[in-house]
């Protein structure tokens, strides 16, 4: 079933899971994720990047996670995740999108509650749920790198108020991508923050943080788990296994592979977001 992320992301909350939010490049990427959350009767949100959205238009993405989600019992998101601008996220909304992000957390904080608000209001038009991002989440994130700068829990609650998102990124030492040895989260700060504001919180950056941390966060309230990286690796390195066979000329024979190893590694991630049984 086709759904806003709205209602996923407030049970999870309520419930101490987290709704898992996995990237998705390609069509194999899709089905793997929907088939991973079928099986284990999780909800999902699908995400986009800009860059995809470059590889792959809003309408094409819509058309394909619409008419798969139909055909499921399990309620399944399709989001943009770190909108770059105002005019992207209406197209995203025009073409069907049932969650939008815009990422204002290069801007200054009036800046980023002023543009933040503005897309509430527009895809409060459409029904659907904004998340916003305050601090800055480190690594690269999509094509631009940065460090990471703590969320105030202060500008948290203002920033909540203000806009009228209904959940927002916040920065608690997760970068985009792999780590450069062992990431650190501040869990602390995740719980103040979750003690101040009444909003879910998502998690950035969930590749390569051990289990035991993503767990953590979980059980500290992370509502929203946001996985990118490790599933595109999974794809890519299923796909050069299958090419080092010569006598491989069909891409049913390289994308199918690459298709089952982000299923497998998507239901390991359910497990860990709790949310296994959830739909
Ligand atoms: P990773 O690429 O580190 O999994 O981060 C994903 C993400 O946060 C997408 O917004």
């Amino acid at each position: 079933m086709y759904t806003t992320s709205r209602e996923m992301v407030r049970k999870a909350k309520q419930n101490g899971y987290a709704v898992p939010a996995f990237n998705a490049e390609d069509l194999e990427m899709i089905q793997a994720i929907i088939s991973a959350c079928e099986e284990m009767k999780s909800p999902v949100i699908i995400q986009t990047t800009p860059s995809t959205l470059k590889y792959m238009r809003t309408f094409e993405a819509s058309a394909i996670v619409k008419a798969l989600a139909e055909r499921t019992g399990i309620p399944v998101s399709l989001h943009l995740d770190h909108g770059s601008s105002y005019e992207l996220c209406r197209q995203a909304l025009e073409d069907g999108y049932s969650s939008i992000m815009i990422d204002g957390s290069k801007l200054s904080l009036d800046e980023n509650i002023e543009l933040t608000a503005r897309v509430v209001k527009l895809a409060d038009t459409y029904g659907v749920p904004v998340e916003g991002e305050l601090g800055t989440i480190g690594g690269k994130e999509d094509s631009l790198e940065g460090e990471v700068q703590y969320t105030r829990p202060e500008e948290a609650v203002r920033f909540e108020k203000e806009t009228g998102v209904a959940m927002f990124a916040a920065a608690i030492g997760t970068k985009h991508g792999f780590y450069k040895g062992e990431p650190h989260l501040n869990f602390e700060l995740l719980e103040e923050i979750n003690r101040m504001v009444s909003v879910p919180v998502v998690l950035h950056g969930g590749s390569g943080i051990p289990d035991d941390m993503i767990r953590r966060a979980v059980n500290t309230g992370i509502a929203k788990l946001n996985v990118a990286t490790e599933l595109r690796y999974a794809a890519t390195q299923a796909v050069r296994k299958a090419l080092l066979d010569e006598s491989v000329i069909d891409p049913k024979k390289f994308m199918g592979p690459a298709r089952d190893a982000v299923r497998e590694l998507c239901m390991e991630k359910i497990k860990l977001c709790g949310s296994e049984g959830k739909a």
